[in-house]
């Protein structure tokens, strides 16, 4: 079982997608969330997702710091 912190997206912009890609031989998108501007959205990596592709501007807060993603200029 994967065990791992939670993550925390916080949507700067309308139509942030948060994309969970599958853990596993194939990397496909399982699952997309759109948040608009000010949406938080709180999520794990799991047994089933192992990798999160974010799209838009917004925080994405980590064990590891905070990084913030651009949307279109
Ligand atoms: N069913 C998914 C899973 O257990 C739900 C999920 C967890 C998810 N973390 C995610 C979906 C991150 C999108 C992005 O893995």
């Amino acid at each position: 079982m994967v065990q791992s912190d939670y993550i925390v997206i916080k949507a700067k912009e309308d139509g942030v997608n948060v994309i969970g890609l599958t853990r596993g031989d194939d990397t496909k998108f399982h699952h997309t969330e759109k948040l608009d501007d000010g949406e938080v959205m709180v999520a794990q990596f799991t047994e089933h997702t192992s990798a999160m592709k974010i799209r838009g501007e917004a925080e994405i807060h980590t064990a590891n710091g905070m990084i913030t993603s651009e949307g279109k200029k």
